[in-house]
């Protein structure tokens, strides 16, 4: 095989970046394409989508988004119907017709393995490099491990068409879901790894409005680049287990989480996000960008960063048991055949988003115990649906609570903490709430009639179950 120096040389890319906009290819059009491609649009740019799964290019095409995302829709249909914006399953067009091309496709966790699973950034990379008919600029905005940047350089080294130059940079996203379009069209930093001084100018252009607008810019190596977001998520998912390590504290002394966490969240250095007790985090990203960490630390031999990252995971998983131990309590015992109204499927509020969802996983573990659970989610009934098909699903926040003999409320949407506490009460078979996030106002759903349980407020508690009070009642 013949080798070749791939750098870019200046002449030719400042050509680009002097006379017309970067056109833009978006590689992987999910939560992260879909989003980076309308909002590149937004941004003025002519940008083509690309996707392996034709059912979601089709969606895309006629504006339809094939997942929830508050402002989306609005933004894809305004740029589908300007002609800015466009999808295809044909990568090879795209990349032809493109300039920079943005790798946003799935890093899963690995089966069987704590290791992220590169394979699809490694075969996207290489397909849009074998592709290029011109110059192109390869940004990766997946997130992944350290290290993978570079190896992507020498996998594409000798597929680059002859006389063509290829550079790969790494540019990783931070947006959240639910707020995704605001942080795209507003990011709070733009993190660029790798570049030369010319790529990076490419970039700059790209982000020109962010930029003018204030974002700041950071410019690093490659390595610095892909670790900065993997750390981003390994902090957040720290802070969650940090406070639900203290509720634990707080339940055996008798405090009260919630209050701690607002005293502590005063404190600048602190901040109060990330700080609310509770069932814990999941979703596609914190749960298996922490194992992708932990895996990567221990070849790295960096094993202090890898055992953090082993508590943090093992805090945030016994979450999930701990509210399943709670449901089994305020049933007598067990759970078998008790009806269980299942609030939330969603990981968190204003997604539709189930993956590794700890709220599903709590619906599922109760259900395999003998419960009849039967989940209602605003948003995730068709998507929890697919995953977990046995459940039983309701149509709304009332049939899910109608002759519940307890309700777990596992998803923090408005929808339930702003519900009528007296109305439920009424239909439930019995009044006992399980608030797995904290968002309920207790005293209000006290006062409605509801036994209120909630994860690391021992004051809240109660000491006898309804159950056993019963009983004793009963006897008396
Ligand atoms: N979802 C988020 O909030 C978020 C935020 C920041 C970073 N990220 C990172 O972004 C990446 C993507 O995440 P996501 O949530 O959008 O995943 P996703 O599963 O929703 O989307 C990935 C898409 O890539 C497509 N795809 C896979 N291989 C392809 C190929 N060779 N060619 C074309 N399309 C291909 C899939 O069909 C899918 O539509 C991950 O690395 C994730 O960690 C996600």
């Amino acid at each position: 095989m013949t080798t070749r120096k791939h750098k870019m040389r200046e002449s030719e890319v400042s050509r680009n970046t002097e006379k017309t906009p970067p056109r833009i290819s978006v590689v992987g059009t999910g939560y992260l394409g879909a989003t980076h491609a309308a909002a590149m649009a937004e941004m003025g740019f002519e940008v083509i989508g690309v996707d392996s799964d034709p059912a979601k290019v089709a969606a895309l095409s006629i504006g339809d988004v094939p997942f929830f995302e508050p402002g989306l829709p609005e933004l894809l249909r305004k740029h589908v119907a300007s002609g800015r914006l466009r999808f295809t399953t044909d990568l090879a067009d795209a990349t032809a017709l493109s300039d920079v091309h943005f790798i946003c496709v799935g890093t899963p966790q690995q089966r069987g393995s704590n290791a992220a699973n590169t394979s699809y950034v490694e075969a996207a990379t290489l397909d849009v490099a074998r592709n290029l008919t011109h110059d192109g600029l390869i940004v990766g905005k997946s997130t992944v491990p350290v290290g993978t940047g570079a190896r992507l350089r020498d996998l594409i080294r000798d597929h680059v068409p002859e006389g063509v130059r290829a550079e790969v940079v790494w540019n990783p996203e931070f947006l959240r879901e639910g707020k995704a379009v605001a942080d795209t069209l507003a990011p709070d930093r733009i993190v660029i790894g790798g570049t030369t001084k010319l790529s990076e100018a490419i970039l700059r252009e790209v982000y020109a409005l962010p930029i003018a607008a204030g974002a700041p810019v950071i410019v690093c190596d490659l390595p610095t680049a892909e670790l900065v977001k993997v750390s981003a998520n390994a902090f957040l998912a720290t802070k969650i287990s940090f406070i639900n390590a203290i509720a634990e504290v707080c339940v055996a002394a008798g405090a009260d989480v919630s209050v701690l966490a607002d005293a502590l969240g005063h404190d600048s250095r602190i901040g109060r996000q990330f700080l609310n007790a509770g069932l814990g985090f999941g979703g596609g990203c914190l749960p298996k960008d922490i194992r992708a960490l932990m895996h990567r630390a221990t070849e790295l031999g960096a094993f202090s960063a890898a055992s953090l990252m082993q508590q943090v995971d093992e805090i945030n998983m016994s979450q999930r048991q701990r509210v399943v131990d709670l449901a089994i309590e305020a049933c007598g015992g067990s759970v078998l055949n008790k009806r269980i109204g299942i609030l939330g499927a969603a990981f968190k509020p204003d997604t539709d988003d189930v993956r590794d969802s700890p709220a599903l996983n709590v619906a599922a573990a109760l259900h395999l115990r003998g419960a009849q659970s039967i989940v209602f989610d605003p948003e995730a009934n068709d998507t929890a649906r697919r995953s977990f098909p046995t459940l039983s699903y309701a149509d709304s926040v009332t049939d899910a609570v109608t002759g519940a003999d307890v309700i777990l409320v596992l998803t923090e949407w408005p929808e339930f903490v702003n519900a009528d506490a007296a109305e439920l009460a009424e239909l439930s078979n019995r009044a006992i709430v399980i608030d797995a996030r904290n968002c309920l106002n207790t005293s209000a759903w006290t006062a409605a009639g509801w036994d209120v349980r909630a994860l690391g407020r021992s004051s809240r508690a109660v000491s006898t179950d309804v159950y056993e009070r019963e009983s004793l009642l009963s006897v008396a």
